[in-house]
């Protein structure tokens, strides 16, 4: 393969998104659109990839960074406009310019690869990915000379006539060229169109009347041509994405009893045997174990899972849970949180910023914040850390098979020692050494013949 440079074209406001975002930042699977599309193009081992950016051009760059190099288009003149702004830059290189659309985030690394296998094996000047759409509406229309079959023009949308628009190949956008035979033919672009812009895809005819050759190739999988314009097709790319994922991971042996409520990160991996149950969202990098069973209704945003855990109604993000767990419902594991093998923590329990020894048990209700747990401890319903004194926060440790009864507080800094047990009811304070009782509640008052005849006729009136 000849060196390639990608530009991806990013300046459009997105008029039709109706949004204060630049349309390419707008997410699908949970990135960007324009991020999706440098991504694959990166998988084609290119050698530059230039962002054309405008409208929002500073979120874009910002959110980039330094993983592409930007060119600034200032007024939104057209695609042709648009990808002109790139001549300084990319005017002596020699090779193929790989151009894109930033708002076309479904294309795979296997159909750019076609496109420019059909460029270099055709020596075109330029060659077309298209696609065969049932309703092509909005898309550009790819006429050819119907004796030769051979590319002649791209039409588009609104300045098409009935005939024209009745053509169903369409226009990517998503094109291969030469590079040192496009930059001439932009100085030719005309904006006496339905748009007044400069339209790319006029390159096509003026290549055409050139007489050099312009190639097209077709997309194996429509699908993958989606342009987003609007909220819409952002769902409907949502949608696709989501299929493709689940897809995936079913062919890896995941069973996802419904793929059509199952939200599946493209960063996640999932080990085989584990069954995810509707309404889970697994986000970010995920990583999920074999042999689990996750939701229903869950979701993980950054969670490392090992294998054979059952967690359910769990919200859990920026954490690490080992080996055969059964966690939920109505759990929330906060950042910076370790939860080690075979632990059960049972419903409304939030844990943050703690480790979790083997074994251990928070059954209902508790709240365990800065705390370094050990194996085989049972914290009481209701139970909590006090990690808090409104300025700082303390840690809380609770060692190895400490049995903390029900409706505790243990007021951080403090440790509850080895083998040891606080009485339900207490506030603890100080330090429990290791295998003792400790009870920090008010003594039981009880006063025998408090209730006269007398509070008997009170209460009833
Ligand atoms: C474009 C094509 C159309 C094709 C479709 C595929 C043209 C004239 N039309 O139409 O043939 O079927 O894509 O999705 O090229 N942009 C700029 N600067 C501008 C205008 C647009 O950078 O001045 C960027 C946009 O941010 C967007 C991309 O170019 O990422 C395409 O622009 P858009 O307005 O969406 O073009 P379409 O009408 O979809
Ligand atoms: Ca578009």
């Amino acid at each position: 393969m000849k060196p390639i440079t990608s530009l991806i074209l990013a300046a459009g406001k997105g008029t039709r998104m109706k949004s204060k975002l630049p349309k390419v930042l707008h997410k699908v699977g949970g990135k960007p659109m324009v991020e999706r599309v440098l991504n694959t193009v990166k998988e084609l081992g290119t050698e530059r990839n230039v962002v054309i950016v405008g409208f929002g051009g500073e979120a874009v760059r910002e959110y980039l960074g330094d993983t592409a190099e930007f060119v600034t288009q200032a007024e939104q003149n057209g695609t042709g406009h648009a990808v002109k702004q790139a001549k300084p830059l990319l005017g002596s290189y020699e090779g193929t310019i790989l151009l894109l659309c930033g708002d076309t985030p479904l294309v795979t690394k296997e159909s750019l690869e076609s496109l420019v296998q059909e460029h270099e094996a055709t020596g075109a000047a330029a060659t077309v990915l298209t696609a065969h759409l049932d309703n092509p509406t909005g898309y550009g229309r790819i006429i050819r000379d119907e004796a030769s079959g051979k590319v002649l023009r791209i039409v588009e949308q609104k300045d098409g006539s009935p005939e024209e628009l009745a053509v169903q190949e369409i226009n990517t956008g998503m094109y291969a060229f030469d590079s040192q035979k496009l930059w001439p033919c932009l100085e030719e672009l005309s904006d006496d169109n339905a748009q007044g812009e400069l339209y790319i895809t006029d390159v096509v005819s003026i290549l055409v009347n050139k007489g050099e050759r312009v190639s097209a190739s077709m997309l194996a999988h429509m699908e993958e041509s989606l342009g987003v314009n609007s909220r819409a097709q952002l769902a409907e790319a949502e949608r696709i994405l989501r299929e493709r994922t689940n897809r995936h991971w079913m062919d890896q042996g995941v069973t996802i009893i419904d793929p059509a409520n199952t939200y599946i990160g493209t960063d996640v991996t999932i080990g085989s045997d584990t069954v995810i149950y509707p309404g889970t969202i697994l986000e970010g990098k995920t990583v999920i174990g074999e042999a689990c069973e996750i939701g229903p209704h869950t979701r993980f945003t950054n969670v490392i899972v090992g294998d054979g855990n059952y967690i359910h109604f769990t919200y859990a993000h920026d954490c690490e849970v080992k080996n055969n767990t059964d966690i939920g419902p109505y759990v929330h594991l906060r950042p910076n949180t370790v939860i080690g093998d075979r632990v059960h923590i049972g419903n409304f329990v939030e844990v943050k910023n703690s480790n979790v020894g083997e074994g251990t048990k928070f059954p209902h209700l508790s709240y365990i914040g800065d705390s370094d747990v050990g194996s085989g401890v049972n914290i009481g319903c209701g139970t909590i850390t006090v990690n808090y004194d409104g300025k700082l926060k303390h840690r809380t440790i609770i060692e190895d098979d400490a049995f903390v009864g029900c409706n505790s507080n243990l007021v951080a800094p403090v440790t509850i020692g080895k083998g040891s047990y606080v009485g339900a009811g207490s506030t603890i304070t100080k330090p429990v050494p290791p295998k003792s009782l400790a009870v920090g509640r008010a003594r039981q008052i009880v006063k025998e013949n408090w209730v006269t005849e007398d509070t008997f006729k009170k209460k009833s009136k």
